[in-house]
């Protein structure tokens, strides 16, 4: 931690500028007139009062002398934590309900406070493992929280992922934990905003959310980062009008329209452009993973996508044996694949080669093959959040996590790629885009 923790004070500015305080975000004045940026609680993942107790116990028995004040109690004040733990307040709902009050005042007395020139820039880091919305991405935590943003006055004009969390993190290792936080900007909501119905929304978010997904795909978004990533831009839609309303009249609510924004981003994701063999590919995966289904079915979608059931085996990416076929798992691919000779390449291959090659020979390894690929590679990237977010909703979390790690380790992957000579044959010329 030293290692680390010296790097950045070599760049804190030499004045004692900075000062500590205490005061329950409900009702504090520390922001009046200030330039805001906060990380508050994320719903219900840690409780930090209670981990406190751990240090403070001990703190308390040596500190208590010089600090009389701050260790007047015999434990760290509970009550006033804003922390939805069914524990403390009696049941989930109770809990849900007395997060939602409490961060709406906070949210309130920022909104009020903060200087009005600047967005007030809030973190926000929370994924939630059981999912409870009907599209199976929209959950309490985040519903929640934006509710209670916006219902404060704030409009969300943006998110932006930010590598905070370390991926060594008790809480991160071993599974899809977040690998960034979200940094969400919100500006007061304009008092001029006219009201949406569903249909104008719907159509905003479908001519906006491609360009933001472009975007945060040019930035290497890991793929576990991705669906919470456009929420803000999907925010930024619903948040620029005062309601929007459905056919009824009744009010679009924050998780009805994250529910909107998932689908839109999906179909978003579906829009890349892929070739015969690897559309089948995807479909089949979407139903059977990499389990065994039948030929007949195979057959019969291979005729939709235009392809057959002989050209996947031919390109290297099914099995077909005795009436039942299977895709192939990255490992089970071929280990002396060369994609300069692969007459049949497929950007399901190269992403599925790309992880075989990476699981078992580094990011070295999968250089190799990247340099091979040339500019196609870029493709195989792309699919991995296509796919990842397919496993993900399948809760298929070991192939995610293959597909989340590709990405990852694309900056390093296409860094070493760039200091091995190209081959002089290029593959770009055979490949069928299509
Ligand atoms: C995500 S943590 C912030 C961690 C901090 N950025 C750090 O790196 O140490 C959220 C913090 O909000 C505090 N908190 C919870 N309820 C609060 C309230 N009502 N008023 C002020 N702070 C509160 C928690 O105790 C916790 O320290």
């Amino acid at each position: 931690m030293v290692d680390w923790t010296w790097k950045a004070l070599a760049t804190v500015p030499a004045c004692a500028g900075g000062i500590a305080g205490q005061s329950d975000a409900q009702n504090q004045s520390v922001s009046s007139g200030k330039l805001v940026s906060t990380d508050p609680p994320y719903y219900d993942n840690i409780g930090y009062a209670d981990l406190s107790d751990f240090f403070y116990v001990w703190l308390r028995r040596a500190l208590k002398p010089v600090f009389p004040d701050l260790f007047a109690t015999l434990a760290v004040p509970k009550a006033e934590e804003l922390v939805a733990t069914p524990y403390r307040h009696g049941s989930k709902e109770k809990a849900e309900t007395f997060f939602l009050d409490g961060m709406t005042q906070a949210m309130h007395r920022l909104a009020e406070q903060a200087h009005p020139a600047f967005p007030v820039t809030i973190y926000y880091a929370f994924k939630q493992a059981e999912s409870d919305g009907a599209d199976g991405t929209t959950n309490t935590g985040w519903d929640t929280f934006l509710a209670a943003v916006i219902e404060a006055g704030f409009a969300i004009s943006g998110t932006w992922p930010m590598r905070t969390e370390l991926s060594n993190r008790m809480i991160g290792s071993g599974t899809n934990a977040l690998a960034s936080s979200i940094v969400l900007v919100c500006r007061q909501r304009s008092t001029t905003a006219h009201t949406a119905t569903r249909r104008e929304f719907v159509a905003a978010l479908k001519a906006e959310l491609p360009k933001a997904l472009a975007h945060l795909q040019a930035g290497n978004i890991a793929p576990v980062d991705l669906a919470q990533a456009a929420i803000g831009p999907g925010m930024a839609v619903y948040t620029r009008y005062a309601r929007v309303l459905d056919a009824e009249g009744k009010p679009i609510t924050v998780r009805a329209a994250l529910a909107l924004i998932n689908q839109t981003l999906d179909e978003a994701l579906a829009e890349q452009e892929v070739d015969a063999d690897s559309r089948w590919a995807l479909t089949w995966f979407e139903q059977t993973g990499f389990a065994e289904g039948d030929y007949g079915v195979a057959e019969q979608l291979s005729k939709s996508k235009n392809t057959a059931v002989a050209g996947l085996v031919e390109a290297g990416i099914l099995v077909s044996k005795a009436g039942k076929v299977r895709l192939l798992k990255p490992a089970e691919l071929p280990a002396d694949w060369d994609p300069t000779t692969d007459t049949r390449l497929t950007v399901w291959e190269m992403v599925h080669h790309l992880i075989r090659v990476l699981e078992a020979g580094g990011e070295g390894a999968a250089a190799a093959i990247v340099t091979k690929l040339g500019s196609r590679a870029e493709t195989a990237r792309e699919l991995c959040y296509r796919l990842y977010t397919l496993c993900e909703r399948k809760k298929r979390a070991n192939e995610a996590m293959a597909y989340n790690g590709l990405v990852q380790s694309w900056p390093e992957i296409t860094r070493l790629a760039r200091e091995t000579p190209t081959p002089t044959k290029r593959t770009d010329d055979m490949f069928d885009s299509e």
